[in-house]
């Protein structure tokens, strides 16, 4: 399988229990590697341009304004299917319907508080990834 790169988030919910290292270690426990990582805070602008695809879902502006609510760390994953790794590491979306071991189980609070964000897609990785960094910021 290809070596791919994937963004990913570690959410207000996470950074504000102190959550980072011990999701970090999941992903490195399935073989990703964090090539990429800073510590950031949203503005309302920002997480409404990253999330401009659901511009008209209802919770829109509940995702945007969570996502501003404490700082988040945004990172780029790499490894063998990282995209899909990523997912399967992370869990459903939603966490009453996550897997045993997986981060939302563990440590996601509901379906907005769900701790990671996940790049779904190539294309949105190559997106997600352009958004937060650039090629300068990317250590392999
Ligand atoms: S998915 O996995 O993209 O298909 O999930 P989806 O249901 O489309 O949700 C997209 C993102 O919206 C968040 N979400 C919510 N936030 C607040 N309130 C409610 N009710 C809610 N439902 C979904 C969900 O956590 C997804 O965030 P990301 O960062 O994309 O994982």
């Amino acid at each position: 399988m290809a070596i791919e790169r994937t963004l990913s988030i570690i959410k207000p919910d996470a950074t504000k229990r102190n959550l980072t290292g011990k999701i970090n270690a999941k992903f490195e426990d399935a073989g990703l590697r964090i090539v990429a990582q800073k510590r950031i805070r949203l503005t309302l602008d920002q997480a409404g341009q990253f999330y401009a695809e659901h511009k008209e879902r209802p919770f829109y502006g509940e995702l945007t304004e969570f996502m501003t609510s404490e700082p988040v760390v945004v990172q780029v994953l790499e490894g063998e299917g990282a995209i899909l790794k990523n997912r399967e590491v992370m869990g459903a979306t939603n966490p009453a319907n996550a897997d045993e071991g997986t981060i939302r189980k563990e440590f996601a609070l509901s379906v907005g508080e769900n701790s990671v964000h996940g790049s779904d897609s190539p294309e949105a990785a190559a997106r997600e990834i352009a958004f937060f960094f650039s090629g300068l910021e990317l250590v392999g």
